[in-house]
């Protein structure tokens, strides 16, 4: 078929069929009527022609459809009316008892003789009802990975049809539209619990139901201590809090062999804590142990370290202006350590406000232990030959059979004169590299085993995702 004919066609009849529009909205003399009603209302639809238009008994038919589908039909007999219809003679519909089945669109059709078409309102009825909700998913339950996008909805049902509120842990949730859809990504483990929708529409109580959401994750570890003092014959626990979903599996490694379990060595479980009981340590136990677990999403690892060296010592305050004078300070400390102390390395220098350029400037005092027992050791002595009105800090080692400890967190201390001010109180721990400088002078002294010590960070807890999408 010709293209521009066909076209033309299209505008001819559309252009005709607007022209028959206009006469159909002119010609009824009812208007289009939307009827809220209360269930077991009776509710009356009109449908009346302009008499004008109407010009006497032309009228051959009134029909009446339901979203629609046809329900009355004056010039059909066969077609029953539809139970508590009445159609009355001037074409209005009446409903008596109006359930919330006949909620809908009603339209009013007038059939007339030819040539005339027939006309058409359009009304509508709503049968107030109370909300109902229907979740998804239907089980009321959701299972999400960590970091996986969470997909739920509570379809409202209900005339006029409901609002849908979000609710979790007992707050609300800001929702922007659609409200029935509640999407977000599963970032943070603390997001799962119940999730609740309610639906209110005014009319009766609201609806509410729940979705339980549960996000899963691979292994995450927790230790209380990650360096462990002992010495044989002690009895020591290595702790590794491990809270995974599903559940881990768990095992202990000291190097890349599994700690042979035995009457002597037991691997335990209580809850989410796993621990390794050493009843009487051995010499050979000392060593790094690494506490791993794996789950189906994914595996994560944490090494304790038991060791038999000293704890890092601790500096006792000594503010008493008594003992310290402008040209020397006494030092008080204490170290714990199962076997006796060898010997303390005490490090000092002024201390110089971090500028990043000025070189540490060290100084090694080697201190002899008196007789003393353990396991607490504690010693004092006084760094002669100080400047006056100058901040200095401090840091201790100490020996004993087994090694060197780990540095104690540095002290700061002022002779008299100078102003110690409380940022530089602080205890300064050894995160950062700049810390790290009886290092760089390990080299100039001889009997300076510093290099041996574990700077590092000993928990070194590695996370493997792999999600199988
Ligand atoms: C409507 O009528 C029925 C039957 O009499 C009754 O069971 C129902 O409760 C009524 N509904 C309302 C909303 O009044
Ligand atoms: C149409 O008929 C019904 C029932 O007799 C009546 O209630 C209604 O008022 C009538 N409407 C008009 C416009 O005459
Ligand atoms: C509403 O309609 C459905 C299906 O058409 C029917 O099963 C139900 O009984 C009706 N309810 C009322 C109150 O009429
Ligand atoms: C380092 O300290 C010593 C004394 O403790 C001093 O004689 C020397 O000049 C200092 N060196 C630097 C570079 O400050």
């Amino acid at each position: 078929m010709d293209y521009n004919l066909f076209l033309f066609i299209l505008v001819v009849i559309s252009s005709c069929c607007c022209v028959k529009c206009d006469n159909i909205i002119n010609d009824f003399l009812s208007v289009p009527t939307t009827v809220k009603a209360q269930e077991n209302n009776t509710v009356l639809l009109p449908c009346y022609l302009n008499t004008a238009s109407n010009d006497g008994n032309f009228i051959t038919a009134i029909r009446w459809y339901k979203d629609e589908n046809l329900v009355v039909d004056s010039a059909d007999e066969q077609l029953p009316l539809p139970e508590g219809h009445i159609l009355w003679e001037n074409g209005s519909l009446e409903i008596f008892r109006v359930t919330p089945n006949d909620t809908g669109i009603y339209i009013c059709e007038i059939v007339r003789p030819e040539p005339w078409s027939p006309v058409r309102q359009r009304h509508a009825i709503e049968v107030l009802h109370p909300p109902s909700v229907e979740p998804f998913p239907p089980t009321g339950f959701l299972q999400v990975k960590l970091g996986e996008e969470v997909r739920m909805s509570c379809k409202g049902s209900g005339v006029p049809y409901p609002i849908i509120t979000w609710y979790t842990k007992g707050e609300e949730i800001k929702l922007l539209n659609p409200r029935e859809l509640l999407k977000f990504t599963a970032s943070d483990r603390q997001m799962a619990g119940i999730y609740e929708c309610r639906a209110a529409n005014g009319v009766g109580e609201p609806a509410s139901a729940q979705i339980e959401l549960n996000i899963i994750y691979p292994p995450e570890l927790m230790t209380s201590r990650s360096w462990i003092h002992t010495a044989p014959g002690h009895r020591v626990q290595l702790e590794c809090k491990i809270s995974a979903d599903p559940q881990a599996t768990v095992t202990w490694t000291k190097g890349d062999m599994p700690v042979p379990l035995d009457s002597r060595v037991l691997s335990l479980v209580d809850g989410d804590k796993y621990t390794l009981l050493i009843k009487n340590v051995q010499k050979s136990d000392f060593g790094i142990y690494t506490c791993k677990a794996i789950n189906e999403l994914g595996q994560g690892e944490l090494q304790i370290q038991l060791s038999g060296v000293p704890n890092p010592g601790v500096f006792k305050k000594t503010d008493d202006k008594n003992i310290n004078s402008k040209d020397s300070y006494t030092l008080i400390w204490e170290v714990d350590s199962y076997t006796p102390i060898i010997e303390y390395n005490l490090w000092f220098q002024p201390y110089k406000p971090k500028t990043g350029l000025s070189k540490p400037n060290w100084t090694k005092l080697t201190i002899p232990t008196e007789h003393s027992s353990g396991p607490v050791y504690s010693k004092s002595y006084t760094i002669k030959g100080l400047k006056e009105k100058t901040v200095y800090e401090a840091l201790l080692v100490s020996r004993n059979r087994y090694g060197w400890s780990k540095p104690s967190p540095i002290l700061r201390f002022a002779t008299a004169g100078a102003d110690l001010k409380e940022e530089m109180i602080t205890p300064v721990q050894h995160h950062t590299e700049d810390n790290i400088i009886p290092l760089d002078l390990s080299s100039s002294s001889q009997n300076c085993k510093l290099g041996n010590v574990g700077f590092m960070v000993l928990v070194i807890v590695t996370m493997y995702y792999h999600f199988h999408c």
